[in-house]
């Protein structure tokens, strides 16, 4: 029998076994098709996205380097927008935005959901299509608003009393009506990390249905004759899996649709149920393809809205992760390799790569769980328990928590982790002045520079004391 064992679970012969769900691989150069990009193959123990040999790219690029896979985002993107095809289908920035990545958007007809000035400036360089992008946030700002309305966003997405007044005051000054959606909270609990679920009551998102805000808040927004009410929006949360949450919310939230309809006499042509769709990090998770999500969803409003009686209304979902999460790997150079030996006689390996914490957050804010495989050379030697640890000052700086990796791992190797997509480039940082570094295409054999590597000048450009 295992035992417990504060960092994985200890067997009688003293081996870590690593959580319950990760299984010693039998042949460790398999890939695991769902975590990874679609064009991804190995042979001879060599990882190749889009056609390119990760040691070529690595030459080329240095490293570590995110490896973007031109032809899988373009692929999940439509795949959205074909199940989707009667909706709006908006692409959320913040899992990554760069000006490629908006014209590959805007060339698969997606929308672009953007949710700060910066990544508005991202869209209006790669000009987007300015109708098709919607303005979030809770608390932008007055310039923000501003330039938002200057461009001609399609939809600003209101988020407090504060601000439909302010965006009122700021669209009757430029002599514009703005296409507004109410962010409302369903009061759902999302089965997600506390930190990204965002339809419960307690947290600083959106107007709630239950108080009765997100009526007044839709009463209001009739009211501004700079405003033009399109309709409720809700998003739950992000990394689920499991479509009740949704089908609990569209519920709640067709009912406050329909009461509008009826209390406030608007019209209400529009919804958008947000994004939040998870992928698969590891083995453990099983996502649902956006056909299976469309059939969902679709049956789920269509149903409420007969029961209602009301019009279907024109729907828009906002997908990031499940755009882009799979379309990029992160390639890491191992620098040294230390076996630790852990209380109970069990030992582990820890492996340090040329990036961490600053590259990819999401482990140390989110427990999130990566894998990791070796991309320059078949394996040689039995698996080991191994952690992916980074370069920085920090016990916490930890990138793949475990993983099964051969004996033999050793400095000079490539590291590749799968599914870093969303939410690693866009929360990179330059935590103890770490480079950011670059996003790398490949397509049909080539690579091309999407984002380039941060350079010491880049990090000095904004150290303007004087010495
Ligand atoms: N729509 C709205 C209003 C959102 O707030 C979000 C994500 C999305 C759409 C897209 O969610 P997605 O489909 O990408 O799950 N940094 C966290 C995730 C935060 C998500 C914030 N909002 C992470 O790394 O998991």
């Amino acid at each position: 029998m295992p035992t417990a064992h504060p960092s994985g679970w200890a067997h009688a012969d003293g081996a870590l076994r690593g959580p319950h769900w990760l299984r010693e691989p039998s042949d460790p150069d398999a890939l695991v098709p769902l975590l990874w990009s679609r064009t991804a193959t190995k042979s001879d123990g060599v990882l190749s996205i889009g056609g390119v040999p990760l040691p070529e790219l690595v030459r080329e690029h240095g490293s570590p380097a995110y490896v973007l896979d031109e032809a899988d985002f373009r692929s999940r993107a439509r795949a959205f927008r074909d199940a989707f095809a009667d909706y709006d289908v908006f692409y959320a920035g913040k899992a990554f935005l760069c000006t490629t990545v908006a014209r590959w958007l805007a060339e698969e007809g997606l929308s672009l959901d953007v949710c700060s000035g910066g990544e508005l400036a991202v869209a209006e360089r790669a000009r987007f299509p300015m109708e098709r992008v919607g303005f979030h946030g809770n608390n932008k700002t007055l310039g923000e608003l501003e330039r938002a309305v200057e461009l001609g966003v399609g939809r600003v997405i209101v988020d407090s009393f504060t601000e439909i007044e302010r965006l009122a005051d700021v669209a009757a000054e430029l002599g514009r009506t703005v296409g507004v959606m109410v962010r409302v909270t369903a009061g759902v609990e999302a089965h997600t990390h506390e930190y990204i679920a965002t339809a419960h009551e307690d947290q600083k998102f959106g107007f709630s249905i239950a108080s009765g805000d997100a009526l007044e808040a839709v009463r209001r927004v009739h009211a501004a004759p700079s405003l033009r009410l399109l309709g409720l929006h809700s998003h739950i949360g992000s990394q689920i899996f499991d479509t009740s949450g949704f089908e609990v919310a569209a519920r709640r939230v067709l009912a406050l649709h329909a009461r509008a309809i009826e209390e406030v006499g608007v019209e209400m042509p529009e919804m958008d149920l947000g994004g939040g769709f998870g992928i698969a990090y590891t083995t453990q998770d099983d996502p649902s393809d956006p056909a299976q999500l469309a059939t969902e969803i679709t049956k789920i409003v269509e149903h409420e809205c007969r029961a209602l009686e009301i019009a279907l209304p024109r729907l828009s979902i906002e997908p990031g992760r499940a755009i882009v999460g799979p379309s990029m790997c992160t390639v890491y150079e191992v620098g040294t390799v230390k076996d630790v030996a852990l209380d109970g006689g069990a030992r582990r390996t820890y492996v340090s790569v040329d990036g961490g914490m600053s590259d990819n957050i999401r482990t140390a804010l989110y427990d999130a769980d990566y894998s990791a495989t070796i991309a320059s050379r078949p394996s040689g030697g039995p698996p080991a328990l191994s952690r992916v640890v980074g370069k920085h000052c920090e016990a916490g700086d930890i990138v793949v928590k475990d993983e099964f990796l051969p004996a033999d791992v050793r400095p000079g190797d490539l590291l590749a982790v799968p599914g870093t997509g969303a939410y690693c480039r866009s929360m990179a940082s330059n935590y103890n002045h770490a480079l950011r570094p670059p996003v790398i295409g490949v397509r049909d054999g080539k690579t091309f520079t999407v984002l380039r590597r941060e350079t010491v000048a880049d990090l000095l450009a904004t150290d303007v004391g004087v010495l």
